[in-house]
């Protein structure tokens, strides 16, 4: 179980401190609570921007307020700069107090800001009898970051795999195994997704070739919907089967979702009459051409008309709109949740824009609670198109993995590395992992990507295996420094003498070591997990400019102590960065 820390060791909170109060003494009482707007900086440790915010409201020029202000706060070596800046830079002994107490915390000296708060997470999708495509692998990786990180700040995460399980392809799917019970398609493991997928093909085409058996999907459909036991039954097992196929996925890519998160969409089925008769009630939604649509005053088609949601088809079917909606009431009444995320690609964009306007009128996403799209670009090929393979198909997602597993696998074999086989195996695993999920969660969560193999098996740059590698090279420094040939970083040796000057490499390392919370908090204020990714870049850096200028394992005393801990300190924060992202971090690389 995760501990609760409710306070930050932050130094950057520190000096928000002192800077808050020396402000309260220069401002007049009615601007006591201005903002102290506290950053990090490149000109000194951190800057004070406070004295420009408020100097229109003062009426006195901002350099003059900063004059003022660096009285306060002799312990910060204060400098006026520029138009009114405020350049800071912490005492010594106060980054050495900090890395000891993160060092010596269980959680890091990371707090709990987002206790008390639930939040539900939409996320990966798949639909059953199909394989999973490049799309879900997005989805996955993504809402998996977020589910980690807002879990880690202590929310209240309930994670939701709304699959895919309900709809007329079923009826097709059911006849065509009846009147085929040559079709092998249970119990295949791996290969199980690619006998459905190819059941669903065959199945498609004799669908669109043969009027009769087209009528006798229909049939099936209305049989399953009307609850026909043997229909019911081989639904089920199709159903079974698939989520079988997809959590060995999950479990091959370090995915959360599990057995009990699956929410598809067969859950909702008694609920949309419901939704759609209330919303009739409600004057929201009306019939049109004998389907049912609601208008929203904001989202226009290219003519400028309204365009309409449509919440049941004309044909009397229910589309994703009345599922989507469905699933807000539950997720706000049973799961009283604060926020939803819904992590769903791009083009989906109007949809929940549409579903979220329809769902606040209705009364059933009350004001309280933030319903959000969080969407995704497209993987692209090399070529700049949309990704799929030589023969134009969709990707496999099992097929991804297995290519950057050969890559790295290759850039194993060049290397001295006197691994046994199967910790060649394990290496090439984690490895792979740490490629596919970082490529994609390392880029503006909104944009496309291109998926490169050979660029995100890369052990220099800011890829996945380079953090392992710089973690690993962590590890292997302190196993050489404490003779110990176990578990690195253990919190034992832990010594740290606060009287000590700090080299600079020392002070910029402790201080990037200081902003790990913040960096979670970005990623949870914005939603995109590639703040991680780049905080944990900068720290890695970091500690390869400390390592060149401080020696560690050659120093002695209480320096070689003190540089022990920031070692053991970027350990365990590159390791527990890397899982918030959902990736492994071995210590032998
Ligand atoms: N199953 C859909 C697909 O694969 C995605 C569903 C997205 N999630 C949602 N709540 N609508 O395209």
């Amino acid at each position: 179980m995760k501990g609760i820390r409710v306070t930050s060791v932050a130094i950057k909170d520190q000096v928000e401190v002192a800077v808050r109060a020396a402000l309260t003494q220069v401002l007049p009482a009615e601007l006591a609570d201005a903002d102290p707007v506290v950053r990090r900086s490149d000109h000194a440790d951190f800057q004070a921007n406070g004295a420009l915010a408020v100097a229109k409201d003062v009426g006195r020029s901002p350099r003059s307020i900063a004059q003022d202000l660096i009285v306060g706060l002799p312990r910060y070596g204060a400098e006026v700069s520029g138009p009114g800046f405020v350049n800071l830079t912490v005492a010594d002994d106060v980054v050495w107090r900090a890395v000891a107490c993160r060092a010596t915390d269980d959680r890091l000296g990371v707090s709990s800001p987002r206790s008390g708060e639930r939040v539900v997470v939409d996320y990966s999708a798949p639909n059953v009898a199909k394989q999973m495509h490049v799309g879900h692998l997005r989805s996955s990786v993504i809402g998996d970051a977020l589910v980690r990180v807002f879990d880690h700040l202590g929310s209240d995460v309930t994670r939701q795999n709304h699959i895919g399980d309900w709809g007329t392809q079923f009826g097709m799917l059911i006849r065509y195994l009846d009147e085929h019970p040559e079709v092998d398609w249970q119990g295949q493991g791996v290969e199980t997704m690619s006998a459905l997928d190819s059941l669903y093909k065959v199945a498609r085409t004799e669908f669109e070739a043969d009027a009769a058996f087209a009528d006798r999907s229909r049939a099936r459909v209305i049989a399953l919907q009307a609850g026909d036991d043997r229909t019911v039954a081989t639904w089920r097992d199709l159903v079974a089967e698939s989520e079988k196929a997809f959590e060995a996925v999950y479990a091959r890519l370090g995915i959360l979702l599990d057995d009990g998160d699956f929410d598809g969409e067969s859950r909702y089925n008694r609920s949309l009459p419901g939704v759609v008769d209330e919303l009739l009630a409600a004057g929201i939604a009306s019939e049109s051409d004998g389907a049912v649509v609601a208008f929203t005053d904001d989202v226009n088609g290219p003519d400028g008309a309204p365009t309409p949601l449509i919440i049941r088809k004309k044909d009397g079917g229910y589309g994703y709109a009345a599922t989507d909606l469905a699933t807000i009431r539950l997720r706000v009444d049973e799961y009283r949740a604060d926020r939803i995320l819904y992590v769903v690609d791009t083009r989906q964009a109007l949809h929940f824009r549409m579903v979220f306007n329809v769902a606040r009128r209705a009364g059933w996403l009350p004001v309280k609670v933030h319903a959000e799209h969080v969407q995704f670009g497209t993987v692209l090929g090399t070529d700049g198109r949309p990704f799929k393979t030589r023969a134009g198909k969709t990707v496999r997602l099992a097929d991804l993995l297995d290519d950057a597993e050969t890559a790295v696998r290759g850039i194993l074999q060049e290397r001295e590395h006197g691994f046994t086989q199967s910790e060649v195996d394990s290496v090439v695993r984690a490895a792979g992992v740490a490629a596919v999920k970082y490529a994609d969660l390392n880029n503006t969560r909104t944009k496309d990507y291109v998926f490169d193999v050979d660029q995100m098996v890369a052990t220099t740059g800011n890829t996945g295996v380079y953090l392992q590698y710089a973690h690993a090279r962590v590890c292997s420094i302190l196993r050489r420094a404490t003779g110990d040939s176990a578990v690195a970083g253990s919190d034992a040796e832990i010594r740290v003498d606060e009287t000590l000057p700090l080299h600079p490499a020392e002070r910029a390392l402790g201080l990037i070591l200081d902003g790990f919370e913040q960096a979670l908090r970005d990623v949870t204020d914005t939603l995109e997990p590639h703040r991680l990714c780049g905080y944990l870049y900068d720290l890695a850096t970091a500690f390869t400019r400390f390592y060149d200028a401080c020696p560690v394992v050659k120093a002695e005393g209480a320096t070689r102590s003190n540089r022990l801990a920031l070692c053991a300190l970027t350990e365990r924060t590159l390791a527990v960065g890397l899982d918030l992202l959902g990736i492994p971090a071995p210590e032998r690389m």
